[in-house]
């Protein structure tokens, strides 16, 4: 399947074969194929929690409007985000890099989050957002379906999962067989409302 097959052919599917196992080989090639997104000044500040145990599942869709993709899906990711990443050994984010790049660009990663508790934040939202579209397009072309998920009470789930204090949590993406198909196109709005040429 190429890329434009599998953006087209996506959706959001609401229903999965609670039945279906993923195999332990998809499982790691489509985690290995998301961790490929890319991350501003490569922190890779995304982690993936994989819910495996089904009582915990039970308990998280009751935390989400009891959505049946929670414990349904073959593959249930809660995607969160370390806010403190950039500071954890960045050094690793760039040891391929010559010494000239690494001595640049380890003092601007270190001013560009330090002490902003906003820009941590949203560099989270946008890496979870970018992996979780990566592994919903590597789901497809595997012939797996998937949901994206923020219906849910953030709080709760955290306190489920132990989210550590510096960490936040963004959304789930439910990747699984479906059985049902995605509820009709809910309507596009045109390209030229949503493209703007220069400025607003
Ligand atoms: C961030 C985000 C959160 C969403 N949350 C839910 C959700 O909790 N439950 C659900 O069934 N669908 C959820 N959706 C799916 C959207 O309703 C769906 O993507 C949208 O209607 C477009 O349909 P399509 O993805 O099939 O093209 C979510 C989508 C996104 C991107």
């Amino acid at each position: 399947m190429n890329v434009s097959t599998a953006i087209e052919t996506r959706r959001a599917v609401k229903q999965f074969d609670p039945n279906h196992r993923m195999p332990a080989a998809d499982e790691q090639r489509l985690l290995s194929l998301a961790i490929l997104s890319p991350t501003a000044f490569n922190i890779q500040n995304w982690r993936l929690v994989v819910v495996r145990d089904p009582a915990l599942r039970q308990k998280i869709r009751a935390a989400a409007w009891d959505q049946t993709q929670v414990t349904d899906a073959s593959l249930f990711v809660v995607l969160c985000g370390d806010l403190r990443s950039w500071e954890r050994k960045p050094e690793r984010y760039w040891v391929n890099a010559p010494e000239a790049v690494q001595k640049f660009l380890l003092p601007a990663i270190d001013s560009y989050y330090r002490g902003k508790d906003q820009v941590m934040r949203d560099e989270a939202m946008r890496s979870c957002g970018m992996i979780a579209q990566t592994l919903m397009l590597a789901a497809k072309e595997m012939g797996y379906d998937s949901c994206p998920m923020d219906g849910f009470d953030f709080a709760a789930v955290g306190k489920l999962i132990n989210l550590p204090a510096d960490h936040v949590v963004a959304m789930f993406v439910a990747i699984g067989k479906g059985i049902k198909p995605a509820w009709p196109k809910g309507g596009q709005v045109p390209l030229a409302e949503v493209v703007i040429n220069d400025h607003f």
